[in-house]
C-alpha cells in the first residue's frame, strides 16, 4: 500500500470525528440567525487548512458570508490545481422527519447521518483529510494547490464571481477541482463531465385588490389560485415537454455515440425507482430516465401557495396566489434568453382578470465538457486505486454555475470527483454519506494529487 494510504487507513477514526466537529455547527447559508455559525464554520474550515500545511490561510469578507481561501505552492514545475468546495449547508426542516438530529451527526449502518454530510461538508473534508494526510506523509504536497471554500453556494453564490474577478490572478490554476457530486452507484467511482444549468423564477398572481368573503363575492370575480392552477397545468404538453415557445430550440443534439454511453452505464432503474418512492415515473417521451435526468431541459414547480391554508375551514377568495418555479438548462440553451420566453409564455397565458408579477431568483449556465485532457486520466486512475474499481464518467441534473464561470473564463479543465450518492437526501431530511465512500474518497484525492504530479 501507499504510504499516504497508511496514513489514512491509521487515522480514519481521527478524521471521521473531526468530519463530525464539522457537522454539529449548523451554517445554515439562507437564514439570518444562522450568521455567527456561518462565521464558525468560516473560521473552523481555516483552521483545519491550516492544520492540514496550508499557507497563507484567511477568512476573506465578501459582502456576504465570507469565502475560505489558503494556499500552498512550494512545487516550482508541477501542476497547481484550484479546490473549490462550500462549508454552507441547506436548512434542515421539516426537523420532525430526521431519525437523528440534523446537526447532531450519527453513524448508522454504515453511513453518517447530519446535514453537509454528503453537500458538501463531507466532500470538502475529504480533501482537508487528503492534503494533510499527503503533507504528514511527505513533508510535502506533490503539486501546487489553492483551495477557495465559499459559504453562499446554496443561496446562488452572488459574491463568487465579484471574488474570482478581484482575485483572479491569484486563483490561476491548470485545472479547477470539485467535489460537490455524486457517484453513479454504490462502489462505482465516478467523473461528472456534464451539469445542467438553472433558472430559479417566482410568480406572483393578484386578482382581487384584497382578500374576499368567497360567500359575498364568490361567482363574480376571479380567483388567483384558480387561475395559477390552470396556468401551471398549461406549462407541460401530454408528451412531457415543458410548452414555452423556443424553449427547446437551442437544446444541442446529443451524439449516437453518447447516447450510447451513458445508456450503458451500470445505471439501475430498479434501484432509482426505489429512491424515488413514486408509484410510477414519467418524463419527456423519446429519452430513456438517464437522458432526461442529464441531457433534457425541464421546467419543474418547486412550490405553491396561496389562501388560508390553516386549520379548520375559512371562506375566503384570495388576493394573491404564488408559485415558486425553475428550469434546469442543458447546452446550449441560454438562461437570460430562456427567462424571456418563460415570462412571456406565462404573461401571454394568464386572462385580464389578474396581474402578475414575474421574477428571476437566480440563474446559471449548463456545463459540459470534453474529458480527454490527460488530467481526466490521473483522476480515472486515482479513482480506481482509491476504490478498487474502473472509473465512470457521468453526467448529472444538478447545477454548480460556478463550473461554468471557471470552464468559461478560464478555459482549464473541471475535474469533478463526486463522492456523494444519488440516494443520499441531498438537501432533505436524514441526508448522508456512505463511510466507504468518504474514506475511499480521502485515498483517491490523494492519489490524484500524487498522480498530477506524475503526469
Ligand atoms: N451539490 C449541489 C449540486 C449537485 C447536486 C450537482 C447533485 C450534481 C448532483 C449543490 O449544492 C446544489 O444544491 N446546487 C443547486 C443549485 C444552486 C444554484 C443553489 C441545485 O442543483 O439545485
Ligand atoms: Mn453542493
Ligand atoms: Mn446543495
Amino acid at each position: 500500500m501507499a504510504a499516504v494510504a497508511e496514513y489514512i487507513e491509521a487515522r480514519k477514526n481521527d478524521h471521521l470525528s473531526e468530519l463530525i466537529e464539522y457537522l454539529r455547527i449548523p451554517s445554515v447559508s439562507t437564514k439570518t440567525e444562522h450568521k455567527p455559525d456561518i462565521l464558525r464554520a468560516a473560521e473552523w474550515t481555516a483552521a483545519k487548512l491550516r492544520a492540514a500545511g496550508l499557507e497563507s490561510v484567511q477568512v476573506i469578507g465578501t459582502g456576504g458570508h465570507p469565502m475560505v481561501y489558503g494556499e500552498w505552492l512550494k512545487a516550482p514545475g508541477k501542476p497547481t490545481v484550484l479546490f473549490y468546495g462550500h462549508y454552507d449547508v441547506q436548512p434542515a426542516e421539516p426537523l420532525e422527519l430526521w431519525t437523528t438530529p440534523a446537526f447532531e451527526p450519527a453513524v448508522r449502518h454504515g453511513n453518517l447521518y447530519g446535514r453537509g454530510t454528503a453537500d458538501d461538508k463531507g466532500q470538502v473534508h475529504i480533501h482537508i483529510a487528503a492534503i494533510g494526510a499527503l503533507m504528514n506523509t511527505h513533508g510535502r504536497l506533490p503539486i501546487n494547490i489553492k483551495v477557495m471554500i465559499e459559504g453562499e453556494e446554496e443561496v446562488g453564490s452572488k459574491n463568487l464571481w465579484g471574488f474570482v474577478t478581484k482575485y483572479r490572478d491569484r486563483l490561476k490554476a491548470d485545472a479547477l477541482v470539485v467535489s460537490d457530486t455524486q457517484m453513479l452507484a454504490p462502489g462505482v467511482p465516478s467523473v461528472t463531465y456534464g451539469l445542467r444549468g438553472l433558472n430559479y423564477y417566482q410568480v406572483e398572481i393578484t386578482g382581487p385588490a384584497q382578500d374576499l368573503h368567497s360567500g359575498v363575492f364568490g361567482g363574480a370575480v376571479p380567483n388567483p389560485i384558480t387561475t395559477l392552477a390552470e396556468l401551471i397545468a398549461r406549462l407541460h404538453h401530454k408528451n412531457g415537454r415543458v410548452s414555452v415557445p423556443g424553449f427547446y430550440h437551442r437544446v444541442a443534439k446529443v451524439s449516437n455515440k453518447e447516447r450510447k454511453a451513458l445508456n450503458s452505464l451500470p445505471w439501475s432503474l430498479k434501484d432509482f425507482k426505489k429512491t424515488v418512492g413514486a408509484p410510477a415515473l414519467t418524463g419527456e417521451n423519446g429519452f430513456t430516465p438517464v437522458e432526461q435526468l442529464w441531457t433534457r431541459p425541464t421546467l419543474e414547480l418547486n412550490g405553491i401557495w396561496g389562501g388560508y391554508t390553516g386549520e379548520g375551514a375559512k371562506t375566503v377568495i384570495p388576493s394573491i396566489a404564488c408559485a415558486k418555479l425553475s428550469t434546469r438548462l442543458v447546452p446550449n440553451q441560454e438562461p437570460a434568453r430562456i427567462a424571456k420566453l418563460v415570462e412571456r409564455h406565462i404573461r401571454r397565458l394568464l386572462p385580464k382578470t389578474v396581474t402578475c408579477k414575474f421574477e428571476l431568483l437566480s440563474s446559471g449556465k449548463p456545463w459540459v465538457a470534453p474529458y480527454n485532457h490527460p488530467y481526466f486520466e490521473a483522476a480515472h486512475r486515482a479513482l480506481e486505486r482509491g476504490f478498487g474499481k474502473r472509473a465512470v464518467f457521468i453526467r448529472e441534473g444538478g447545477s454548480i454555475p460556478f463550473v461554468t464561470q471557471m470552464y468559461d473564463t478560464f478555459k482549464v479543465p473541471c475535474i469533478l470527483l463526486g463522492f456523494g450518492l444519488p440516494d443520499e437526501n441531498a438537501h432533505a431530511p436524514n441526508e448522508h454519506l456512505n463511510l466507504a465512500n468518504y474514506f475511499g474518497g480521502i485515498k483517491s484525492a490523494a492519489y490524484f494529487y500524487e498522480e498530477l504530479a506524475s503526469l
